[in-house]
């Protein structure tokens, strides 16, 4: 029997305890809390003088990226460096990748170097599927994958963090309206945001952004009738309590889909002006990196409602809780 076909969710044992995380779609609720439960604890080691606790001692962690970051390759790593684990990052330009050795090969290879869990940002979708698969066709399960980002389809533990920065300034989740606004179409990260709001029980979800840079069907994404979808941003950002925004993913577009960054700005970018609309209390999000003057005014990215940073810290803590919860610790 394929690993597809041998259980519910591929992320999740018989018991239905997640042994790796590839992706928000349709994990339970109870799962999604648990993590940010766990995580709650995890921000309080930063204040201490000795920033670690063993619950990973022993293990090894394997940072696998195929794909450029910031924010997620070093908060993994900080991530796991507090949990005491010792942690290896592949440099992919150095590796024999560069040889054509291929992405299973390579697993295969770590997996010999006693590897306890993976984590992996590829740039075509399905890839941490994939070596979770493999690793499970090949009687290696105990190794776990964390999707850290694969071509447009998960961001899972952005969607995780992003969930974290919402309750830590809105409490309850079932009173809020959310906006996610711009590059839907590409973004891995809208669609873990997106799924994770509707399993948290937003009641008011929207899309805001032009029709080229939406999916098609976006309407139905996250189930029939859950989201509504606006292409003026002004009136998509009224009485609004949380704006998520979204970087233009021009690397990953394959023709021209928009006039100009300015054009997109006229319409799209987030200026304080447009923010007045939503509540007085809102908070604005960003995953980053951010395009500033694009997507973003600068005047908002360092306001008073931005939490962008906040949400990179957030981001060690819940990766930590990822990284205990998949190890069992
Ligand atoms: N948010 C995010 O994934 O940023 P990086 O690409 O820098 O990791």
């Amino acid at each position: 029997m394929s690993f597809a076909a041998s259980r519910p969710s591929p992320q999740l044992n018989a018991e239905g305890e997640l042994i790796h995380l590839i992706t928000l779609e349709g994990l339970p609720r109870e799962i999604i809390t648990g993590i940010l439960d766990r995580a709650a604890p995890f921000t309080e080691i930063a204040e201490r003088e000795v920033k670690k606790v063993p619950l990973l001692r022993g293990k090894s962690v394997f940072n696998l990226f195929f794909e450029n970051s910031t924010r997620t390759r070093t908060t993994f790593e900080i991530a796991a460096k507090r949990l005491s684990a010792d942690v290896i990052n592949l440099n992919i330009n150095t590796s024999s990748t560069t040889k054509g050795e291929t992405l299973l090969d390579t697993v295969d290879n770590l997996a010999a170097m006693q590897a306890d869990m993976f984590v992996v940002r590829h740039a075509s979708s399905g890839a941490p599927y994939l070596i979770a698969q493999h690793l499970a066709n090949t009687g290696r399960e105990h190794i776990h994958v964390v999707n850290a980002g694969d071509g447009r389809h998960a961001h899972p533990t952005q969607g995780l963090l992003d969930m974290y920065t919402i309750r830590h300034y809105k409490q309850d989740f079932t009173r809020l309206a959310v906006a996610v606004v711009g590059d839907v179409l590409h973004s891995r990260v809208a669609r873990s945001q997106l799924h994770a709001l509707a399993t948290l029980g937003v009641p008011d979800i929207r899309v805001i952004g032009p029709k080229t840079l939406l999916p098609t069907g976006v309407e139905r994404m996250i189930g029939p009738g859950r989201l509504r979808v606006f292409h003026d941003l002004r009136e998509g950002l009224k009485g609004v309590d949380v704006v998520m925004m979204l970087r233009l993913q021009n690397e990953r577009m394959l023709g021209a889909l928009l006039p100009s960054p300015q054009e997109y700005f006229k319409s799209y970018g987030l200026t304080p002006e447009k923010l007045a609309l939503a509540k007085p209390d809102a908070i604005v999000m960003h995953p980053g990196p951010m395009n500033r003057g694009v997507e973003i005014d600068s005047a908002v990215a360092d306001g008073r409602q931005a939490v962008i940073l906040p949400q990179v810290t957030f981001g060690i803590a819940v990766r930590m809780a990822v990284m205990a919860m998949l190890a069992g610790a």
